[in-house]
């Protein structure tokens, strides 16, 4: 059962061919073309449009011959790409093409949610991974818990009021003169923090309170006040940056934690690009075992957005209601499948 992935959801273009069957991952490719939105200090959605539009092709083609295997009917079996959440301009070129692979090879196509996809990307690094489970999505513009009871059917438990965990690290680096997107950069900040430097303390915000909400952007203002005043000379940029993922983290920590608590359940799964964060595995790996959880990420190049995730949510979707009609659309505000 080979299943080729498309993602074109935000600037990166991925393709990949995986064996649903055996969970096996045949290839896979990201192009990141970051420098290109680098100078805009974000993602500029028509650029991200025709990057796609020129690289998806050739990708296509590079990831069969990576896997040995030829682009016909006889060989792939389900094609799937990412419908939404994401940019317009990027999802129309990914989910049309499959479309027209779909049809000209006579292969059935899928339309994938990428939430779904960052929430199945736990099962390609291990594929025992336990339902019911807590689901904890932090990326560039999501912050979401959601009780996942299977592979399909997810009820939301909380989010955040206003900006994302990674949108926050990426305003904040901005705030920093660091290069969008700042999350990698932080992150090494806030793992060789130095431990000596005179503490400086920003909010966690509804941490104290018995909700299952995050707000962020309040943060972000705190840490700008905290710059412009007479103290901050105190302090080096990087001692700042520490501070807010430090404080970002505690408040997802600490708030995944609850979730787990109130739905009794033990197993905790972190996915998305801020996932990839090594401060944070080391955080939640030692809050775990000290409240006597289990924590499960991703492996880091599956916690940024691939389009093997999106294979293998596709393959679920496809096995639990068939393929999809060509009149399927994009839908750039999409949310997670409920069940
Ligand atoms: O999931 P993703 O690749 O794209 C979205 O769907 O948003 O997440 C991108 C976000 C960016 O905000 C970026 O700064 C953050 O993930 N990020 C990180 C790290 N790598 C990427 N944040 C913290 N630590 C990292 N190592
Ligand atoms: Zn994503």
């Amino acid at each position: 059962m080979l299943v080729l992935g498309i993602d074109t959801s935000c600037d990166d273009t991925s393709v990949a061919i995986y064996d649903a069957r055996e969970r096996r991952l045949l290839s896979e490719k990201v192009s990141s073309r970051m420098e290109l939105h680098a100078r805009y200090g974000g993602v500029v959605p028509e650029i991200a449009a025709r990057q796609h539009l020129e690289l998806l092709l050739p990708m296509i083609e590079s990831v069969h011959e990576e896997a040995g295997v030829a682009p016909d009917p006889e060989t792939i079996n389900l094609i799937a790409a990412t419908r939404g959440p994401g940019l317009i301009g990027g999802l129309l070129v990914g989910l049309g093409c499959a479309k027209a692979l779909s049809l000209g090879w006579g292969v059935p196509y899928v339309g994938v949610n990428h939430l779904d996809g960052h929430l199945v990307s736990a099962i390609l690094t291990n594929d025992m991974l336990p339902y019911p489970h807590i689901a904890l999505i932090v990326s560039g513009g999501h912050s979401e818990i959601y009780k996942a009871n299977s592979p399909t059917e997810y009820f939301l438990l909380g989010e955040t009021r206003d900006d994302a965990a990674g949108e926050l690290l990426d305003k904040v680096g901005r705030l920093l003169g660091l290069p969008f997107p700042a999350g990698e950069i932080i992150d090494g900040w806030a793992l060789e923090a130095d431990p000596e430097e005179p503490p400086q303390k920003f909010p966690r915000p509804l941490l104290n309170r018995d909700v299952l909400e995050f707000s962020f952007s309040g943060l972000k203002t705190a840490c700008l006040y905290f710059m412009r005043s007479e103290e901050a000379k105190k302090y080096s940029r990087e001692s700042i940056g520490a501070e807010v993922l430090r404080a970002a983290v505690d408040c997802l920590l600490g708030k995944a934690f609850l979730a787990c608590r109130t739905q009794s359940i033990d197993t905790l799964v972190i996915s998305g690009g801020v996932a990839s964060s090594r401060y944070l595995h080391r955080e939640a790996g030692k809050r775990a075992v000290k409240e006597g959880f289990n924590v499960t990420f991703p492996d880091p190049n599956h916690c940024t957005d691939n389009a093997s995730m999106i294979a293998l949510a596709g393959w679920y979707r496809f096995e639990k209601s068939g393929p999809d009609d060509y009149d399927l659309d994009c839908d750039a505000s999409l949310m997670v499948s409920t069940g």
